[in-house]
Parts: C-alpha cells; structure tokens; sequence
C-alpha cells in the first residue's frame, strides 16, 4: 500500500451487524453505551483526571505526584510514583482468597500439565529472582529471554520485573544471530534459555542457538538454562547454570523492589521497514495500568473465568496478555506449549473442553488454518464454556469472522477483534462486548483514553469511507517511550509522518457509523501469520549470500498466513536453479529464524527501479500477486526489466 496523500482506495463492503445479547450486557464490566460515552469523553478532555483514578487499581508504593508530564513524544506518567510490576501480579493477591487459586495453567506438547497457583508462582518467581541477583543482575540491568512457552518464562519474566531487571524476550522461533543482534544491542547480562522446546514433536534446540550466539556477544556473562527436553548440552563451566541447580539452594524470600513508574520493565523487538530491528522500551506504570484496564475492559474478566490467549510469550500479545494483564487482575490464564496440530488438528479444542475456557483470544492466521482443516475438529469437542472470543495481529477477514462466530461461538459469543500493536502495548481499538454491536471485519471504536484519526499526510481528517493514515492524538499510558539506545529513531519513526500524532504504518477508514476498518500496513513491513517481518531485513539475509547481488522482497496474498513471502533475487553471475532456491531459503531461515521462510524465490536478471534508483516493489507485488500491472510506469528505469519478469509469470 502506498502512503496516500489524499486516500487509500476501499473495496470492502461488509453491512452485516451483531448487537451484544441482553444476558451477556447485564453482567458486563462496561454494560451500558452511556457509561462507555462518560469515560471517554473524560478520558479525552481529563486525561490526568481519568487515568488518576483508574491508576488505583494497582498498588502504589508510593503515590504519584503528577498523572502525566509533557506531550507527544516526550511524556511521562504517574511521575513520582513507585510501584512493582511483580507486586501486582503476584503478592497482592496472596493478601486475598486468591491465594489458592491457579495463576497459571499449562500445558505441554507432548501431554505433561502443570498448575501454579498464587502462591506457588510467588514462591518460584522470588526463588528466582534471588537466583538472578546470585549471577550479578542488578536493578536497571537487561536479561535475555529465549525460552519455550513453559511456565519458567512468566517466572523469568516476573522475577526481572521483581528486581527492577529489564526483560528482553527473543521468540524461539528466531534463530542464533537474531539472538546475538537482540541481546548486543540490549546489552544483556544474562541470558535464561532452555535445553529445547518442543514443536510439532520435534525438538528446537534453544541452548545451541545461545551458543552460537554468544561467540557474537560481548555483554552476556552467565547463561541460565532450563531442564526441558533433556537432550545432551554442552554446559561451559563458570558461564552456564542449570535453572534446577540454581532453584534448589535458592531462598523464597524476596521483597519487590520499588521502581519508579518510568523505570524500564521490558525491551522488545520488533521490525520496523529500514535498519535493525527496534527495541521497543516499555516503562513499569503506564504500561501495567493499561494492560490491566483493558483485559478487564475488552475481555470482560471476571473471577471465575478461564482465559487462554493463544499467543506465543515472546511477542506483545503473550507480554501483555497472557502474563501482565490477566495475572495483575489475579485472572486463571491458560498457557499452552506447542503447536495447534498435534498430535491433531483438534489440540486447541481439546484444550478448551477440558480447562473449560471461558475467554479465548487467538490470530486471524490460525483462524484460517482452523477453516482449512474442518468444521469436524471443533465439532467433536465440547465448546460450550466459551463465553467470549477475541481476535489479534491482523485484519480479520469477514468470512473468517462469520466462521469463528458460528463454528466456534456457536453464535453465542460476542467477538472482540483488537487492534493494537508492540509499540501501544495494549488494546487500543476494540467492541466492548457488553455494548458494542460489531461488524465482522471492523476493530469499531476506541477504547477510554484512545483519541484516533485517520488523516492524510499533511494532517487533514479524511471524511467517512476515505482511507487514510491512523495516528494517535493524545498520549495514553502504555505507550512505548522510546527505541532503545536511539531516541531519535523512535521521534522520527513514530511522530515524524504527521505533526503532533503518533504513526506507526497502519492505513484505515472509519464508516458511516464511525467504526474503524484497518486496511493494513502502509510501509515495507509484512504481516506474516500475524507476525511483523521487516522486508528490509530479509533483502539483507539474502544479500549476505555470496552468489546473491540485489534482493527484492514483497507479501502477497496468502490464504493461510495472510501475507506471503515472495523474493527477488539477482545473482552476482550466472542464472538460478532449484538447488540454489532451496539454498537461499534455507540461508533466510538461519539468519531470520523459520517465520520468515520465503514462499517464493524469483531469479531476475535486473529489478525494476525508478530513475533515483529506488525499486518499485509496488510493480513487484502486483508480479507476486499475479494482478496486471496497473499503475502507473513512467518512472521506471528498464521498461525490459519489467517485460521480462512478466514473460516468466508463472
Ligand atoms: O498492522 C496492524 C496489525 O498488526 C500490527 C502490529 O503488529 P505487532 O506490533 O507485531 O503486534 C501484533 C499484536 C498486537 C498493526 O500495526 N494488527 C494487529 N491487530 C490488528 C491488526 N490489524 C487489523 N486488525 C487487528 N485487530
């Protein structure tokens, strides 16, 4: 999509409407539309008044002086406050009859189940966080994360939270150099990993990937590593630790820390359209306060419900919405290690009929595999405890919407599509689902506290069904507060596009109704399975191949993941082959990790550019679509080049 200074073209037509049910309404946190009227009107024109009262929701320390200081990009909130992310999730309610009740629910691959309760997790996240104040960390100190999904990463996380620690998670899908460049430019101290993991009943070897990492790190001292799969390891004295080992002489007693409402709680990474990835930086109380909020507001959590988020731990949503959000509301959350097909493609229901999940939050992509793999599947199961389905990490395409409402919700269930990103750090577009009539394929409208408008370049609001850029117009308290280690990255990338608001590459429109469709990503960026990969880091994986000279990346359709991925490749000499395609995928996937897997390799003699030198991946996405080209060419440099790219269409 190209960046409009006038209006992005729709073509979605969707006029299908589903008001919430009476009974759902009447218990809901937000149950009437004037009350949801009332708080954002305040939270727009009081936004210090409304957010000091909503903030007494968490437990202080100490109280703040100042709600928020300063505007768009430089703003701070709860200043003077101190408070303890840990503390919130954990101690707080052991106060309560809380104390019992299960935090987190697991699940492994291969069948083995594990509960922790209140209590429990308390104890192991203080066992740990003296364990990690044992190997030298220290308040304001980073550690790196590449863990499975098992309970020991919300510990690992929990127990940085506990000493003023920054976590930085890397996804263990990604391989050993996006390790290295992640934990390099943390500058981590320590590094916590696993022997493996387990996907799809094969093994990720995790501690081989931090291996090889470290012979590129010059920060990271220790390395901790969990007992998962018990394959061989190689532990290197005096640097690498077994979790076991270390856990069993450790001691349960361990205060939180009191950390200012800005201190750092975590950096994550995330792809951007040019350069390295960007290291999002999350502050303690904006961002606990607003993860809090919103599952209680969007997922409408109650006591006695069973959540499970679907994500992985290593992206936002598992961040926010499997550890933060639900424990700070001394929610059951439900973690599950592996893949949605194994041992069969009935896993995930199988998984909700016997915890009896309530609440079920999961991607567009998994949605569309779902789909693909059946109406049986979910059909041998019980699904009937579900209550509420949620929706993240793309646009959601209405037939897909209109299947998760009737196959799964049994037309029940109200569907909460959230729009949000790494950088927001929590919902920000979202139904409310004791008010929101929804439309399938619309996030609707803002959440308390989020002032959207879609405009064009220069600033100006577009009218109803116009497609524009969505920006921000006032700050909000889980906003990400800069890039780490480059602060003017972080102006330039997010408030740089149009005066005064924040941007971070979607385009949208509302309707007639006000609601809001998000149309996608205006930049270089993909959305692979839900997953942003950066087209920019995938040319350069192929251009550290020594035969590759030029390398061209764009999405196009994808029934499964949304977006695919399709490269043009440009050899030094010589013409491509099948052997070198296999190569070159193989090459991506080491440098990048599996997600970012090409679907398609395109050996091209030239890529077609503009007279400046710039490639027109606008030309290249409509030759990966296999669409006629359209637009228009009058820049173009070689017009042969384009001929013959089409001439090999296959
Ligand atoms: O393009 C939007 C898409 O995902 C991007 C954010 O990606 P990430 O930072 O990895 O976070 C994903 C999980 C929050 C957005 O810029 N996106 C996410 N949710 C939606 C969405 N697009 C449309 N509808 C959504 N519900």
């Amino acid at each position: 999509m190209q960046t409009p200074s006038s209006g992005i073209q729709s073509t979605l037509q969707e006029h299908r409407k589903f008001p919430p049910r009476p009974e759902f309404s009447a218990s809901a946190h937000i149950s009437t539309v004037a009350q949801y009227e009332q708080m954002w009107n305040q939270a727009k024109d009081d936004p210090a008044g409304f957010w000091g009262e909503m903030a007494n929701q968490l437990d202080w320390f100490k109280k703040w002086d100042k709600v928020l200081e300063g505007t768009m990009p430089e703003t701070k909130w709860f200043v003077g406050g101190q408070l303890n992310a840990s503390y919130n999730c954990l101690d707080r309610h052991l106060l309560t009859w809380r104390k019992n009740k299960a935090a987190i629910i697991w699940e492994g691959e291969p069948g083995d189940r594990r509960t922790l309760t209140y209590l429990e997790l308390h104890r192991e996240v203080c066992q740990f966080a003296n364990c990690l104040k044992r190997l030298g960390v220290r308040k304001g100190d980073r550690v790196a994360l590449y863990l499975p999904m098992i309970p020991e990463l919300a510990i690992a996380m929990l127990a940085c939270a506990r000493i003023g620690a920054a976590h930085s998670i890397v996804f263990g899908g990604f391989s050993a150099d996006a390790v290295a460049d992640r934990s390099n430019d943390a500058q981590a101290k320590v590094i916590v990993t696993a022997d493996g993991g387990w996907r799809r009943g094969k093994d990720v070897p995790l501690k081989k990937a931090v291996d090889e990492s470290l012979k590129k790190s010059s920060t990271v001292e220790k390395v901790v590593v969990v007992r998962r799969t018990g394959w061989h390891v190689d532990m290197v004295p005096d640097r690498d630790y077994w979790w076991h080992d270390l856990m069993s002489s450790a001691s349960a007693d361990c205060d939180a820390e009191p950390v200012d409402s800005e201190h750092p709680l975590f950096i994550l990474y995330t792809s951007g359209s040019t350069g390295k990835p960007k290291g999002v930086l999350h502050t303690t109380g904006g961002y606990l306060l607003g993860t809090t909020m919103t599952s209680r507001w969007v997922f409408d959590l109650k006591e006695e419900d069973t959540y499970w988020c679907t994500a992985d731990i290593g992206w936002i949503t598992g961040h926010s919405y499997i550890v933060y959000g639900p424990l700070s509301n001394g929610a059951t959350t439900v973690m599950y290690e592996g893949a949605p097909n194994w041992p069969d493609e009935g896993r995930f229901w199988e998984i909700i009929e016997r915890y009896r999940v309530n609440i079920f939050y999961t991607a567009p992509t998994a949605i569309r595999a779902f789909i693909k793999w059946g109406d049986d599947w979910p059909n041998k199961y019980d699904l009937s405890s579900l209550r509420l389905l949620g929706s993240v990490g793309e646009p959601i395409n209405p037939e897909a919407w209109m299947w998760y409402h009737t196959v799964i919700g049994a037309e029940r269930c109200p569907i909460v599509d959230t729009w949000w990103q790494t950088e927001t750090g929590a919902i920000m577009i979202s139904p409310l689902p004791g008010i929101t009539e929804t439309k399938p394929g619309s996030c609707t409208r803002p959440l308390p506290g989020v002032v959207p408008a879609i405009v064009t370049k220069e600033g100006a609001e577009l009218p109803a069904n116009s497609g524009g850029l969505l920006v921000m117009k006032q700050p909000w308290p889980s906003m990400l507060r800069t890039l780490y280690g480059d602060h003017e990255r972080f102006k330039q990338t997010y408030f740089s596009t149009v005066e005064g608001c924040y941007f971070a590459g979607d385009g949208a429109r509302t309707d007639e109704d006000g609601y809001i469709w998000v149309m996608g990503r205006v930049d270089d960026v993909l959305n692979v399975a839900g997953h942003r990969l950066s087209t920019m880091e995938i040319e350069s994986a192929l251009v550290s191949h020594s035969l590759v000279s030029e390398a061209a990346v764009v999405g196009f359709p994808h029934e499964i993941k949304g977006e695919g991925i399709c490269c043009f490749v440009t050899l030094k000499t010589g013409d491509g082959n099948d052997s070198l395609e296999k190569e070159l995928i193989s090459h991506v996937r080491k440098h990048i990790g599996a997600l970012a897997t090409p679907d398609k390799i395109r050996f091209t003699a030239g890529l077609p550019k503009t007279r400046s030198g710039k490639i027109m991946r606008r030309l290249l996405r409509d030759i990966a679509a296999g669409r006629e080209q359209t637009g228009d060419t009058t820049t173009l440099e070689d017009f042969t080049v384009l001929a013959k790219l089409r001439e090999n269409d296959d």
